[in-house]
């Protein structure tokens, strides 16, 4: 028997998204064979494709060819020797990093994060990725307090909204930054919505915030708007960036931004975030918060903002809509056992 996945063999647009079919084989020794039922079409996925990314795969670049998507969520259908961590049958989530975009996954068992099954398969996607850098940065990094002032760059998209649900509901005074089409998301978690194409979000801070602010989260790392925005920290402020640099030159400059903001007695700190930690030595705490996470999901205290569902094998349709800048929230694939259920 066969399945569908897609390959990536030269960098580009999503024209590059060939569908292939593989033979299924039993899992190896440790190994669990997913079905997947829904996977994240995310920011990443675009620039590994396009041989930009700086930190999916090495820093050197995604090898090709290669799978893109960063997380899924799926049906553990078989699993091989001395496999203890699940069962057949066990809903679960996995944080790929590349992979995701397949019909049936082999993965690790002991890296698979337990999903409770009750859960739409779309709403959960987001949760593995978007919802827990939003979650981490902001509880883990930034650690919030109900009442502080707190700027999001970057908060119409996959991030930006669950850091919107997620600061609404810690109790935070939202500013937030984002193309004015996009304004109502924003105003919908009550944050002050700024358009950084017609306004100066510093000069808007400055006058609403004359002691400054407690926190800023930034999904956009650009060396200027992080200078700007450190610039509206009161003392003791913390700012945590979880963005992708533009380039190697960039990230080498935030690095340096990084260090002086250390050593300059100045109260204020800058953070930077990245998932790679789960996978170096940090998986309890990750497996915590996606239980937290999970919880809040079931218990609709936080729901994803899904702009559009499609098809697990119209990866190349969400790739393009993802990449046309018009989304607000999550693009998810979903398999046609998740469309049923
Ligand atoms: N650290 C990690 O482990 C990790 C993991 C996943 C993703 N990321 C990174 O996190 C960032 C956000 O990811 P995402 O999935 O949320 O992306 P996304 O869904 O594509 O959203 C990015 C948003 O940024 C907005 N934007 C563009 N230029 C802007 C500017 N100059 N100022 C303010 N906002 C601007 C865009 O909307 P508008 O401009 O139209 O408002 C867009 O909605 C990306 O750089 C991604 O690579 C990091």
């Amino acid at each position: 028997m066969n399945y569908k996945t897609f390959l990536v063999s030269r960098y580009g647009g999503p024209e590059e998204l060939q569908l292939v079919e593989r033979h299924l084989r039993a899992p190896a020794q440790g190994e669990a064979r997913i079905r997947v039922l829904a996977a994240t079409v995310s920011r990443p996925d675009v620039s590994v494709r396009r041989g930009e990314a700086l930190y999916s795969g090495t820093l050197l670049g995604q090898k090709l060819p290669f799978t893109p998507g960063y997380a899924v969520i799926g049906e553990v259908e078989a699993v091989g020797e001395k496999v203890r961590h699940v069962a057949v049958g066990a809903r679960v989530g996995v944080l790929t990093v590349v992979g995701g975009y397949t019909e049936v996954l082999y993965w690790r068992a002991d890296r698979l994060i337990p999903v409770p099954a009750t859960l739409d398969p779309a709403e959960a996607a987001p949760i593995i990725l978007n919802y827990i850098v939003a979650y981490q940065t902001m509880h883990r990094v930034a650690k919030v307090r109900a009442g502080e002032t707190a700027l999001i760059i970057g908060a119409s998209g996959g991030i930006g909204t669950a850091l919107l649900q997620l600061g609404a509901l810690a109790g935070l005074k939202l500013y937030a930054i984002a193309s004015q089409h996009k304004h109502a998301i924003l105003t919908a978690y009550s944050a002050t919505p700024i358009d950084y194409r017609t306004q100066d979000f510093v000069s808007v801070i400055r006058a609403a915030e004359p002691d400054g602010l407690d926190v800023v989260l930034d999904g956009m790392m650009r060396l200027k708007t992080m200078q700007e925005a450190l610039s509206l920290l009161r003392r003791g402020g913390r700012m945590v960036s979880f963005g992708e640099p533009a380039s190697r030159g960039e990230l080498l400059r935030i690095l340096g931004l990084a260090l002086r903001t250390k050593v300059t007695p100045n109260g204020k700190s800058l953070s930077l975030y990245g998932t790679s930690t789960y996978f170096l030595f940090d998986q309890k705490s990750y497996l915590e918060d996606w239980a937290t996470l999970f919880q809040w999901l079931e218990a609709g205290k936080i729901k994803p903002v899904i702009a559009a569902r499609f098809p697990l094998l119209e990866a190349a349709q969400a790739n393009a809509l993802l990449e046309s800048g018009a989304v607000i929230g999550n693009v998810v694939l979903v398999a046609p056992e998740a469309a049923r259920q």
